[in-house]
């Protein structure tokens, strides 16, 4: 097991009718921005849920965050937050919202020229605006964490960044916020929770029995249960409650504790999302099973354990794991309706190739866990994804 430090400190506010202790989480002198996205906590009765929290509270609101929230939306926010001087931010919406959030919090006190340079080059920056957030969508984690990821339209870039004094303060966790969610945002959900534990999990072996047996919770949980957690009309409470804590587990540094982690596929699938606009959820069900296919000599070893103990398959030769690991990770995406090939969405694999290799040929950038992923590798394993 490798060295490691775990620092968390996001409170966590969890179950039915707890979106009403706003009024207990946020300080009462606060002059508070609320931010969301498209509309949606304004259809299913969040929003209304929120104002009546923060009756009597010095509040006013930013809406319009899209998915993959853009530089350019974000910066609007930004300047409402220093003209109003806000103190406190809410986030309420899924990762896109949040994620938006952290980046309104870095860059409203940012005395540089571009706050941009926070999430490209690591500008360091000072007294981030606290936030908290009300979860609408369980996915990536951001509830519980202190990444977030930025799409700038004009360069077209797709960044993670991060900082420890981006957490949030509280997430309040409410599963009946994900009965409006529609199939296709339960399935991106699901897709993305599965890929933060395989990026974590499907390495080498560290000696770490207790981090593997975690991740592979989370992975039965969802392989197990992903029909209940995607049953509508009526929503069964407990499943969706179990995937609401599977995403937040999967993408809180408990996981990553102590192991070697992979990651190339999210850093190329985001090249998929700045290029072609597709979901997140979509890009990683592109990427993984083409990189797992590439890389499946260096990954035996977690292979054979994850088929033995997610899908009760043992007796392999190191070849057939191989295969079997693509193989049952592909069925069970497309269990859920989730697409695999670039193909299915009218993307030109050469082209593709191309544009994503070239990206990383300019940044240097080394991927995967044993940082041995060059431009030419991301090349062949995107064409591998034809
Ligand atoms: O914008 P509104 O109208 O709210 O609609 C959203 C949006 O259209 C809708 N939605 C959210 N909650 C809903 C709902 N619709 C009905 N009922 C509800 N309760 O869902 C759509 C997608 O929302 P979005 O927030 O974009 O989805 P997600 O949570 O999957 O976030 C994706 C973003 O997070 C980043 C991704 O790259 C992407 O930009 N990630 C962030 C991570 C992190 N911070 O740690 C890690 C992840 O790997 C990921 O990269
Ligand atoms: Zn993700």
């Amino acid at each position: 097991m490798k060295n490691f430090e775990y620092w968390n400190p996001t409170r966590i506010v969890f179950g039915k009718d707890t979106i009403k202790l706003l009024q207990d989480l946020i300080p009462v002198e606060a002059k508070i921005l609320i931010t969301y996205g498209g509309g949606s906590i304004k259809k299913n009765g969040i929003y209304d849920q929120v104002k009546d929290a923060l009756a009597g509270r010095t509040w006013l609101e930013f809406g319009g965050i899209e998915p993959n929230p853009t530089y350019e939306t974000l910066m609007e926010a930004v300047k409402v937050v220093r003209k109003e001087l806000v103190t406190f931010i809410l986030a309420v919406g899924g990762g896109s919202v949040l994620d938006g959030t952290k980046f309104i919090s870095a860059a409203s006190n940012y005395i540089g020229d571009d706050p941009w340079d926070i999430w490209k080059n690591g500008a360091k920056f000072e007294n981030p605006i606290p936030f908290g957030s009300v979860l609408t969508l369980p996915a990536t984690g951001s509830e519980m964490n202190s990444g977030a990821v930025i799409t700038r339209k004009s360069t077209v870039e797709k960044l993670s960044g991060g900082h420890p004094s981006l957490f949030p303060k509280f997430s309040i966790l409410d599963p009946e916020t994900t009965y409006s969610l529609p199939q296709k945002q339960l399935r991106n959900g699901i897709v993305d929770t599965f890929m933060h534990v395989m990026e974590q999990y499907l390495t080498c072996p560290m000696n770490t029995p207790l981090q593997d047996r975690q991740a592979e919770a989370i992975l039965k949980t969802l392989v197990e249960d992903h029909q209940k957690m995607m049953q509508s009309d009526p929503a069964d409470y407990d499943a969706r409650a179990s995937f609401m804590w599977c995403a937040t587990q999967a993408l809180n540094g408990t996981l990553r504790s102590g192991v070697v982690t992979d990651w190339a596929t999210h850093v190329i699938a985001h090249e998929l999302t700045a290029f072609y606009g597709l979901a997140h959820a979509e890009t990683l069900a592109i990427i993984y099973p083409a990189l797992i296919q590439y890389k499946g000599e260096h990954k035996t070893e977690k292979m054979r354990q994850y088929l033995e103990r997610i899908f009760d398959l043992r007796g392999l030769s190191d070849e057939e794991t191989q295969l079997a690991a693509v193989e049952k990770t592909k069925k069970f995406l497309h269990t859920l309706g989730m697409p695999t090939q670039l193909n299915d969405y009218g993307i030109n694999p050469d082209e593709a190739a191309q544009k994503i290799s070239q990206r990383f040929a300019e940044r240097g950038w080394k991927l995967g866990e044993h940082q041995d992923i060059l431009a030419e590798d991301v090349r062949r394993i995107v064409l591998a994804a034809a």
